[in-house]
């Protein structure tokens, strides 16, 4: 199957294929080349996505949902999210990794600091991500300014469910649309090198991608952001109840690397996602 690659790259076999980097996605983000991302939380299916030729490897905190069975993300630990980053490490050496700080991990300076780079240097992780909005903007400068990769998650921020009753899409009045846009804004000043983007109307999507100098990933962000990301068992069809931005990569295609790569051109030819798979 062929494939659209990154800058750079020359061949479609795993092992050939350049590791990608911050800069390879900077520069992807400039000539408007889509960006995959999906999640993983083991080495068998990290290394599936890397044959897939899948650009980052989220280790995200929806392991408490996917892999663990609980009901939302809150009781994720530390222990469990170096545990899972260590096994995607091993299963993609070269991969671009990045790994979730789970809920109440970030809550002051000294904190983050040690979470952060617990996952980096125990986990093997290249990238954290933090969900954040503005009032976390020292966080993430502090993050920065000891050399650690952030990205920012912005939008719906699953891990303030109980506190929001809810999964709900961000953005859709004015000033909260607003707001939202200016998490980005300001995240990004405090120096995030990416962000991300949950479940915000298409346009709004598409606003914080133009005005935001890094690469924006979205998820329920609709099609004009840099980069799509899904959870890896979402795609595969595994969910029962799946949120609408979902698509069922897997269904007809008989195989699970033929699923993974299925969404890495759809994702790059832009026909993922879909209107309907958005939000006004
Ligand atoms: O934890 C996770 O998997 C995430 C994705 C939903 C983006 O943050």
């Amino acid at each position: 199957m062929s494939s659209q690659t990154l800058p750079g790259e020359t061949s479609t076999s795993p092992q050939r294929v350049k590791p990608k980097t911050l800069t390879t996605l900077q520069k992807a983000k400039r000539d408007q080349i889509p960006i995959t991302m999906v999640t993983a939380y083991d080495a068998g299916f990290a290394r599936l996505a890397m044959e897939a030729e899948i650009d980052i490897l989220l280790v995200g905190d929806s392991l408490g949902m996917v892999v663990q069975g609980q009901r939302d993300t809150l009781s994720v630990t530390m222990d469990d999210m170096i545990y899972h980053t260590k096994m995607v490490r091993r299963g993609a050496p070269t991969g671009l990794v990045m790994a979730d700080l789970p809920f109440l991990s970030d809550t002051d300076i000294p904190t983050v600091l040690r979470n952060a780079g617990r996952l980096i240097q125990e986990g093997g992780a290249d990238i954290v991500k933090i969900e954040a909005t503005a009032a976390k903007a020292d966080l993430v400068q502090a993050m920065t300014d000891a050399g650690i990769a952030v990205c920012a998650h912005v939008g719906l921020l699953p891990q303030k469910v109980r506190q929001l009753g809810g999964y709900r899409v961000r953005g859709r009045d004015i000033d909260d649309a607003s707001a939202v846009m200016r998490d980005a804004e300001v995240l990004t000043h405090a120096g995030a090198s990416m962000v991300l983007v949950e479940c915000v109307p298409n346009t709004l999507g598409a606003r914080i991608a133009k005005s935001i100098d890094v690469p924006v990933i979205g998820i329920g962000a609709g099609v004009d952001v840099d980069g799509q990301v899904l959870v890896m068992n979402d795609l595969l069809g595994m969910n029962p109840h799946p949120a609408r931005f979902v698509r069922d990569f897997l269904r007809g295609r008989g195989a699970i690397l033929h699923a993974l790569q299925a969404y890495a051109v759809a994702v790059r030819s832009r026909s993922f996602p879909a209107e309907h798979e958005g939000f006004v």
